[in-house]
């Protein structure tokens, strides 16, 4: 038998993603019959009902491939920000968006800078492309600018800011934001993922268009994941001045973006009564949570977005297999270099309820010892 051809090495450095563990996984493996996850960030309201009904009008016509320039969308969404079409582009996620960034200005030797923990593609997609990714710590769980700005170098092609930071739920304020935009060099693009921003609610948190419209070399990543609740869908997009927007498509696939997925997310755009629903959801779930917490002792990291990072005092991962064992399905921090932490997604009240009984149990459980 032939040998398979060897992978190159900067494939094989590649870190698979890691995702939430799915429910059906759960049930089957511990034979249980009620199961929530809590785990991925997703909307616990779920789509507009006006996306579900623009769905299943297209889906009459699934026969056919879909719109490759997302015309219809790119013009919903030209209108909703009220920018020209030019400056933006529509992906397969806005995960999509970040591989396009990373294809098409990446090349060996390149430097990718961002803070660490935050969203794991960035790091894939200077791997992928063989550029070195350099990511100073978070400093008190945000994002270090002033550690990052001193990391900036003439080789710095690309700086990643998640805005709501994943895993952490912090933000940049638009004043530092507004201090590091204005050190780094023009050769380098800056992407701010704003994948959580419609569930900050800080009066500090940054606009970021209008840097783009001044001409600066921004990107914004939006996406119809998370408040939107169109995970299953895929679709994001980006924002950015033409020239930008116009490699990305260089590297696009011709039929990225599914004809459910648009018609879903233009649909989607015009529930607002959704989004507000889903925001005040999130703001009183984050009030419930940290309430349970404090009732338990345990600290956590104040958020702005629809998930939050809990201090369990002790190794998570036993706490997250008690949690399991109870049909709640969270993240363990290991996985972002915090062993004693989990992530929970803020889900509905009565799904918060149990999360937090389902806690206290687990953490009452003598078999996992406090560290502290
Ligand atoms: C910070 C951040 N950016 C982007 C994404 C990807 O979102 P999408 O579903 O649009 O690919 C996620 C998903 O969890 C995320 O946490």
């Amino acid at each position: 038998m032939a040998q398979p051809p060897s992978v190159p090495l900067h494939v094989q450095r590649l870190i698979p993603y890691s995702p939430g563990k799915p429910i059906e996984e759960v049930k089957r493996e511990l034979g249980l019959t009620d199961v929530i996850k809590l785990a991925s960030n997703e909307n616990p309201l779920g789509p507009s009902p006006r996306a579900l009904a623009a769905m299943q009008a297209a889906a009459a016509h699934v026969g056919l491939y879909p719109d490759g320039s997302c015309y219809s969308l790119v013009q919903a969404l030209a209108r909703h920000w009220d920018v020209p079409t030019e400056y933006l582009i529509a992906g397969n996620g806005s995960d999509e968006i970040i591989h396009f960034l990373g294809l098409a200005y990446l090349r060996p030797g390149d430097e990718v800078l961002s803070c660490e923990p935050t969203f794991v593609r960035y790091q894939s997609a200077a791997i992928l492309n063989q550029a070195e990714y350099i990511a100073p710590p978070l400093r008190d769980f945000r994002y270090d600018l002033a550690a990052m700005a001193e990391r900036l170098s003439p080789r710095t092609r690309m700086v990643f800011i998640a805005n709501p930071n994943n895993p952490t739920g912090t933000i940049v304020a638009a004043a530092e934001m507004r201090r590091f935009l204005d050190l780094v060099p023009e050769s380098a693009i800056v992407v701010v993922d704003e994948a959580y921003c419609e569930y900050a609610t800080s009066p500090d948190y940054p606009q970021t268009w209008p840097y783009v419209r001044e001409g600066r070399n921004v990107v914004v990543l939006r996406t119809f994941s998370k408040i939107y609740a169109l995970a299953g869908l895929r679709v994001g997009y980006g924002i950015a001045r033409p020239e930008i927007i116009a490699a990305l498509h260089q590297v696009r696939e011709p039929f990225n973006v599914s004809s459910l997925a648009q018609a879903a997310a233009m649909a989607s755009l015009e529930d607002r009564e959704q989004v507000e629903r889903s925001r005040r959801t999130n703001r009183e779930g984050l009030v419930q949570l940290t309430a349970g917490f404090a009732r338990l002792g345990l600290r956590w990291v104040p958020s702005q977005a629809n998930f939050i990072l809990v201090d369990v005092g002790r190794p998570c991962v036993p706490v997250f297999q008690a949690l399991l064992r109870r049909g709640v399905i969270v993240r363990t921090g290991d996985i972002f270099g915090l062993p004693t932490w989990l992530r929970v997604t803020v889900g509905t009240a009565a799904e918060n309820e149990r999360f937090l009984g389902a806690l206290s149990a687990a953490l009452a459980d003598e078999r996992i010892a406090a560290t502290a």
